[in-house]
């Protein structure tokens, strides 16, 4: 088991993920605002690794998949005990526990904020052909996708789920007003930002929002955020 940082916030947001490469944490969420509160205590993270719980003097974690087909199939009983060993931790036991997993749920901002709002998470990285179902029903995990494609495994779901959440807690952004104007709050893409110089390559910034006049500046930036979001995805304004 590691654990990131070493100095322990027994109340900050947890993270606990339960993997076959441990050795990948905290990798990118190590860097930047979630690395920085990371180390400031904001959150924590441990890491779990599934072989410690494997079987035989070769401590074997897969076996092949019942009913014959390619690849290898996580053991039920081994997930099982890693997963049991994990929720024993001071204050993990409460913790929602998701299965990365490409025929989850979507990960969405919603759902991120959800999952901020609570303990933390406890996270099953999958390797393989992925996860004996028993274990999935047995431990009754919820299952959580990061997208329409497949992963060689869960660990980069894992990250990008903990990222999502993170960044969402208080005092891990600088200015709160980031988030409020984000992309999929309230159902819209976020409008087109624009920064200095004031010409680049002939083109330059819009005239309102040089105008200095804030009502002008709000409406244009609704008025694109509603266009942009028309165009690309409309989907989103049908589900707020
Ligand atoms: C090679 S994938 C297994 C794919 C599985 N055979 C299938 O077709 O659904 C190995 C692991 O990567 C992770 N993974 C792959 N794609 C993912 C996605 N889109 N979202 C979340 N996790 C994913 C899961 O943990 C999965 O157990």
């Amino acid at each position: 088991m590691a654990h990131f940082p070493e100095n322990d916030g027994r109340t900050a947001w947890r993270a606990s993920v339960l993997t076959l490469f441990p050795e990948m944490f905290p990798g990118p969420l190590g860097v930047s605002l979630v690395g920085q509160a990371l180390a400031a205590g904001l959150w924590r993270l441990t890491t779990h690794q599934i072989r410690d719980f494997g079987i035989g003097r070769h401590r074997a974690v897969d076996d092949t998949p019942a009913g014959g087909g390619a690849g290898m199939v996580l053991r039920a009983d081994v997930v099982a005990n890693a997963v049991d060993h994990a929720r024993r931790e001071p204050g993990a036991a409460d913790l929602p526990l998701i299965y990365l997993s490409p025929r989850g749920e979507p990960l969405s901002q919603a759902l991120s904020r959800e999952l901020a709002a609570g303990p933390g998470v406890m996270l099953l990285a999958g390797r393989f052909e992925g996860v004996d179902e028993r274990v999935i029903e047995g431990r009754s995990m919820r299952e959580v996708s990061i997208g329409d494609y497949v992963l060689s495994g869960g660990e980069l779901a894992a990250m990008v789920l903990i990222d999502a959440a993170v960044r969402l807690l208080p005092g891990v952004l600088g200015a709160e007003e980031s988030l409020t104007h984000e992309s999929f709050e309230g159902g819209l893409l976020e409008y087109p930002q624009y920064t200095r110089p004031r010409e680049w390559e002939g083109l330059t910034i819009p005239d309102v929002l040089l105008s200095g006049d804030h009502k002008r500046i709000d409406a244009w930036r609704r008025a694109e955020a509603e266009r942009l979001t028309r165009e690309r995805r409309p989907d989103l304004k049908r589900r707020s």
